[in-house]
């Protein structure tokens, strides 16, 4: 019997692509940028895994081109370029990565914090272009951290480990996620107190119907003007025109953004421009045993929906109803 060809949309760790080869028949899409939506409908004609990436959007047109497909597995905790109710549609499994990228996550959105809280890139800037000619009293005053009030929106895995960090800090930590417990020291608020309250607001929900443009013109227009936002969740969460007004005109300090809409931003496009807007290219959870870990996962999710059993981590269990 031949065995089952996985397609897999980059190239990912080594021992997950090993893992894979064991047992199927791997085709590995090597270029850096992803293969286009009618390049996916072309590999996927048969394909009975594919592994996919944030960046590839799978929609019905792909499922529709893949015949044999039994199962999906994205390299992501989130899975908004999937269409999920889809793929139940048609008893695919669609697996994610949850976990794995919690801490790596946790740690780039403080990273980011700092960042714009202390401006360091501009400061970085001012020292590269000769600025710097001595210590000046007044020179890139930035906000304070201890006693500040974080606002979380979105308290899974991701916020809840960024409270923990905030705690270290002496942050006062606001969180809204209905149902959610309180822990490290976060107190349950609703959304319009913590955006009126928050000197930093980082956003930690999926990408959905109810989060697209969450924060937008209303939702910037309650906050501080010294406010800093940071977005590690998905670019889609904020409006992008919106929150340039909002930067331009001093309505809000600054925002530091590892996730864009869309990704990457244009050349030339003005958040790209502004000393107080801070862009990184969707590196969340870019460090290797992260990385490393997301793909053993991803490759194990392959190997359970080949083998018909129930994926470890899966996106849509309704499909299993
Ligand atoms: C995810 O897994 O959804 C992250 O955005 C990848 O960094």
């Amino acid at each position: 019997m031949t065995s089952p060809v996985v397609f897999v949309t980059r190239e990912i760790a080594d021992a997950a692509l090993a893992a894979l080869r064991d047992a199927c028949q791997v085709v590995v899409w090597t270029e850096q940028l992803p293969p286009t939506h009618k390049e996916l409908t072309r590999r996927v004609a048969d394909a009975s895994a594919l592994l996919s990436l944030l960046t590839d959007p799978i929609d019905s047109v792909v499922m529709d081109h893949a015949p044999k497909l039994r199962v999906i597995s994205n390299m992501a905790v989130g899975v908004d370029n999937i269409d999920l109710a889809a793929a139940t549609a048609r008893g695919i499994p669609v697996g994610n990565t949850p976990g794995v990228l919690t801490d790596a996550t946790a740690d780039l959105a403080f990273a980011l914090l700092l960042a714009a809280g202390r401006r360091v890139v501009e400061a970085e800037r001012f020292v590269r272009a000769g600025k710097w000619r001595t210590w000046e009293p007044r020179l890139l005053l930035g906000s304070d951290l201890e006693g500040a009030c974080l606002g979380l929106v979105g308290f899974g895995s991701i916020g809840r480990a960024v409270a923990r960090r905030a705690e270290g800090f002496g942050l006062r930590v606001l969180f809204c996620d209905p149902g959610k417990r309180a822990e490290f020291g976060a107190i349950p608020a609703d959304l319009s107190s913590i955006l009126r309250e928050a000197d930093f607001l980082s956003l930690h929900v999926p990408l959905t119907e109810e989060t697209h443009h969450l924060i937008n013109a209303h939702t910037l227009n309650s906050m501080k003007s010294t406010a800093i936002i940071v977005n590690t969740s998905r670019g889609g969460v904020i409006d992008h025109e919106a929150l340039q007004s909002a930067l331009q005109e001093r309505r809000i300090a600054a925002a530091a953004l590892d996730v864009t809409e869309p990704e990457p931003l244009p050349k030339g496009h003005p958040l790209l421009n502004m000393d107080n807007c801070l862009v990184v290219p969707h590196i969340g959870s870019a460090s290797r045993r992260t990385r490393e870990r997301m793909a053993m996962m991803a490759a194990e999710n392959v190997l359970a929906g080949l083998r018909g059993e129930r994926l470890p981590h899966c996106a849509n269990p309704d499909v299993y109803r």
